[in-house]
């Protein structure tokens, strides 16, 4: 893909006539399609251009391979960014719509844009009412009982025996709602297994709702024998654990029967790049299984700053509005954009399968919990009142509900 783009803007003189043909794809696209921004394809060097003019406006990015970015942009800024690749950068100008033409050969790229769904707030009394039934005790107790084992670093004895922990409470918070499955999926190259709940849906069960965390944890630094590794990793990622457990107990408390299939994932092996939720969504991905929106919740506890972050890079644009838009409604907290700058959590993994995925972080980027991956990753430097934390459990619960129900 990478040479392709390359190489189609290496040779422009044959290029210039080939790019206003996509240029002009994509403008007719525009006719077709009311929305408000367009999504374009641009390499590294013309997203850094683009993001450098303060009057063009991107509406959130998101790169699926190296080197590529797809932007949202008005429709109206499209022949001025033509323009400034061409004056700029001295090259043809073009770049490419998300209709199927132009640069689509590869296949991760013909599966791109899975049918979509609308993605909007019902605005309904349950979802309020559910909200309501997070507690900020049980989010507690959570992360205090994960953050108790020595490490969960996937290798390691701890790293396993904690999943299982993750996977007998899910069964007990499940026991009395018979058609919810509890199962791990296991990982060839290393023991520590992910741990998946699901909740079969009544009227499209091949529509899938994901909100997942990594349950493993990591001390940065040179640790020859990693069994004692000291890693509590209270905030990363006891904290994401906890919203999701709690997510399950209101759930199955209420015997909620939803819609869509929502499913529950416990990651192994993040801390060490992205292992197991790669080996998910790569899966899913073969499988063809419809995802219809992926949550991920790493880091939920800390209260940095008074806002909190909604990650616009690796992330879908459209559901991450829709988790703006679930902030305001259901958690009623101050959010502020941010990003992460590179792949910084599972979510990336569903974003590189093109499957549409967002996360949200506990304080805005540069008020960041400092004690991650180190020993001190404890329930003492986290809001210990756990107001923080709550807000997250909202936010899932509405997330799971508003996607996952009618
Ligand atoms: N929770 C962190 C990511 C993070 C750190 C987000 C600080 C926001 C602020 C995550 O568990 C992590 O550590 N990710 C790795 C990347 C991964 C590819 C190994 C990281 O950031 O180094
Ligand atoms: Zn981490």
């Amino acid at each position: 893909m990478k040479d392709l783009i390359m190489k189609t803007f290496r040779f422009s003189g044959y290029l210039c006539v080939f790019c206003v043909f996509a240029v002009i794809e994509f403008l007719s696209g525009c006719g077709k399609n009311k929305a408000e921004t367009e999504r374009i394809l641009v390499d590294g060097e013309a997203y850094k251009l683009i993001l450098s003019q303060n009057d063009i406006q991107e509406h959130g990015a998101v790169s699926y391979q190296e080197d590529e970015y797809w932007l949202n942009i008005e429709p109206d800024k499209i022949e001025e960014i033509s323009a400034l690749i061409h004056e700029t950068l001295h090259r043809c100008g073009g770049f490419f719509s998300d209709d199927g033409s132009a640069l689509f050969k590869d296949p991760v790229n013909i599966r791109t844009f899975a049918p979509r769904v609308p993605y909007f707030i019902s605005d309904r009394a349950l979802i309020e009412h559910l909200v309501g039934k997070v507690s900020q005790q049980n989010l507690m107790a959570s992360i205090v009982a994960l953050s108790s084992f020595k490490n969960r670093y996937y290798t390691t004895s701890t790293g396993v025996s904690s999943q299982k922990y993750i996977f007998d409470r899910w069964t007990e918070l499940s026991q009395a709602n018979p058609e919810v499955e509890v199962r791990y999926f296991e990982h060839k190259k290393w023991k520590q297994p992910s741990v998946i709940l699901t909740i079969p849906g009544k009227t499209f069960p091949e529509e899938k709702v994901i909100l997942g965390g990594h349950a493993d944890s990591i001390q940065m630094g040179l640790i020859f024998n990693k069994e004692k590794m000291e890693a509590p990793g209270a905030d990363d990622n006891a904290s994401g654990i906890a919203v999701l457990t709690e997510v399950i107990r209101i759930l199955m408390e209420e015997h909620i029967v939803p819609d869509r299939t929502i499913e529950f994932m416990a990651y192994a092996a993040e801390e060490v790049g992205l292992k197991g939720s790669k080996e998910i969504a790569e899966l899913y991905y073969q499988q063809n299984q419809n995802v219809v929106g992926v949550l991920q919740l790493d880091m939920t506890a800390y209260a940095g700053s008074p806002s909190i972050g909604v990650i616009t890079d690796f992330t879908d644009p459209e559901l991450t509005e829709f988790s703006r838009n679930l902030i305001d409604h259901y958690v009623k907290t101050p959010w502020v954009n941010d990003r992460c700058g590179y792949a910084c959590s599972d979510h990336a993994s569903w974003t590189r399968f093109k499957y549409p995925a967002v996360t949200i972080h506990e304080t805005s980027a540069r008020d960041n919990n400092k004690k991650i991956h180190s020993k001190l990753d404890t329930i003492q430097y986290i809001d210990q009142s756990g107001a923080r934390v709550g807000l997250f459990g909202r936010l899932a619960l509405a997330f799971a509900l508003e996607l996952g129900t009618y």
